[in-house]
């Protein structure tokens, strides 16, 4: 039977332009999605837009728009930036939807139910730029306002009447899911940042608000709108038609197998949302991967502090799959990571132009000279050569484990490292020197180099799926069915089509670019 996974990144605040940030955390959660279609899974990947909340009302206010138009809006920009960034989500959902008001509701009329919910009074500190409650010890002052020392947003004090969700009686239960799954939380980092606060011990958190009105209201009484914390994390089962648990989506894909989200709402997924669903009676997400900020200047990359890179542009200018590889190859998962153009520009020309790129097109230009254009199957390979690609077989369990992992850095050091040896052999072996002579190693050397590039080109296709496609398309290898198990088959290539042209696959950047 095929296996089902579930993964989502995060729903983007529809409050301005995408950013790096926001195509990093897709980034990330497509390629994962895509490597386990690869390995023949039934991939549900969804991704989307968080539309309510004071943050929202606010920023559609200065635009002199309805929060609604103005989130209609922007977050068309999100969708299609999905297409920019090359996802392969299934679903985009916005929380503006009538699927994910219906299950929002059902998910608070069950903490009423479970007597987790009571009505009171908040003062204290918020920031509507996070949408968080800070506590005292959480803020500090900078000149003449407070801030929150975790995100450095300003913060305001409130006091308005306010449902409250008990989390305090939580503390224990999510300790004990920590404990009891150590891959609940990662990378461990983070999982010990999340012990340490929930150790601390939980105070009731604050699930309503009554200052503005832009969202969800509490079923019964109307003057509150549901915090949009607890509206926002719930799309992850709206998507999947709850509350019909009996929906076949429910059912195939609930628990999710991994949310993927940044650092900086780590404590929203990691301790409210398993404790809402504990609440609930719902089973728990598999995995929450937190990854770290992409930083500019050693800064985070935000619309406040001005100093964001635009992925749009980078994408127009130097291409989507590079700007795939270069984010996650420059910032190790997980950590903080700074970029520049001037790092852009290196890993463009090292490993996508000299190493891949320059790979696939001399082996090809090969063929086309000297082997009628058509990959010369059916060689009895030598000893070496057997070798030569038996280093990438052996290591296949070894690259699906990484990626089970979330070892994204190691599984693409790995590969790269194999296109390396790969230019290696081709210039090692010369069968442009042994053409005239003897022919048949020629075409041995070209069915090996031919098989290794397919690998590679597998291997490589969750990160830089246009490229690799066009690769493989060259070598006349269906599109639509690729999957890991192919780099097993030396079989794959049809011995009477000729290869298919190849334009440059990646150009180099000269210095003044
Ligand atoms: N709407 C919430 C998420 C709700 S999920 C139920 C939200 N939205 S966001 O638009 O502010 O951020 C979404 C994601 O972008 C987060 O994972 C955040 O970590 C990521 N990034 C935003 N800026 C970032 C960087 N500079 N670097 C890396 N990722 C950061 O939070």
């Amino acid at each position: 039977m095929t296996k089902n996974f579930y993964i989502t990144t995060p729903i983007y605040y529809p409050s301005g332009k995408p950013h790096m940030g926001h195509a990093y955390s897709s980034i990330v959660a497509d390629i994962f999605a895509r490597f386990k279609r690869l390995q023949g899974e039934n991939v549900l990947f969804l991704t989307g837009t968080d539309e309510h909340g004071q943050k929202i009302q606010k920023e559609a206010k200065k635009n002199n728009m309805d929060p609604k138009n103005f989130c209609d809006e922007i977050s068309e920009t999100f969708r299609s930036l999905t297409k920019k960034l090359n996802l392969s989500n299934n679903d985009f959902i916005r929380t503006t939807e009538k699927r994910h008001y219906k299950s929002v509701i059902e998910i608070w009329n069950r903490l009423v139910k479970s007597g987790d919910i009571y009505l009171d009074k908040y003062s204290g500190w918020y920031s509507v730029s996070d949408e968080a409650f800070y506590d005292e010890d959480e803020i500090e002052n900078k000149g003449d306002t407070k801030i929150s020392k975790l995100s450095g947003s300003t913060v305001e004090w409130v006091e308005e009447e306010s449902y409250f969700f008990k989390l305090s009686t939580w503390s224990d239960k999510l300790l004990n899911v920590y404990k009891k799954d150590q891959n609940f939380i990662l990378p461990s980092s983070r999982r010990n940042e999340v012990i340490k606060f929930v150790e601390k011990g939980l105070k009731d958190l604050s699930i309503s608000r009554t200052s503005f009105t832009w969202g969800i209201p509490v079923p019964g009484n109307e003057k509150h709108v549901i915090y949009v914390w607890l509206d926002a994390l719930t799309n992850y089962i709206s998507a999947l038609n709850f509350p019909d648990e009996k929906d076949k989506k429910f059912i195939n894909f609930w628990p999710a197998d991994i949310h993927i989200i940044g650092k900086d709402i780590l404590r929203f997924h990691a301790v409210f949302w398993p404790a809402f669903l504990l609440a609930a009676k719902l089973p728990l997400p598999k995995r929450i991967f937190s990854h770290g900020w992409i930083l500019s200047d050693d800064k985070k990359m935000s619309k406040s502090l001005g100093n964001i890179l635009d992925p749009l542009e980078i994408i127009d200018k130097y291409g989507i799959d590079q700007l795939r590889y270069y984010l996650v190859k420059e910032v190790s998962l997980g950590n903080d990571g700074s970029i520049s153009m001037i790092n852009l520009k290196n890993c463009i020309n090292n490993d996508l132009a000299n190493n891949y790129g320059n790979l696939c097109q001399r082996v090809f230009s090969f063929i086309k000279k000297n082997c009628n254009n058509k990959i010369p199957i059916n060689q009895k390979l030598k000893i070496e050569d057997q070798q030569f690609l038996k280093s990438l077989k052996e290591k296949l369990p070894n690259l699906i484990d990484l990626m089970n992992n979330q070892n994204l850095n190691e599984y693409i050091k790995m590969v790269v490292g194999f296109s390396f040896e790969a230019n290696k052999y081709f210039n090692d072996s010369e069968p442009w020197s042994v053409k005239k002579n003897d022919p048949i190693r020629m075409n041995e050397i070209i069915f090996t180099i031919s098989d290794q590039i397919k690998n590679i080109s597998i291997l490589l296709n969750p990160i830089i799926p246009d490229a690799t496609k066009k690769v493989l398309n060259t070598m006349n290898i269906s599109l639509d069915n690729i999957k890991l198990d192919m780099v097993n088959n030396l079989e794959i290539f049809n011995q009477n089509k000729e290869l298919k042209d190849l334009n440059i696959l990646f150009t180099k950047i000269e210095d003044d670019n």
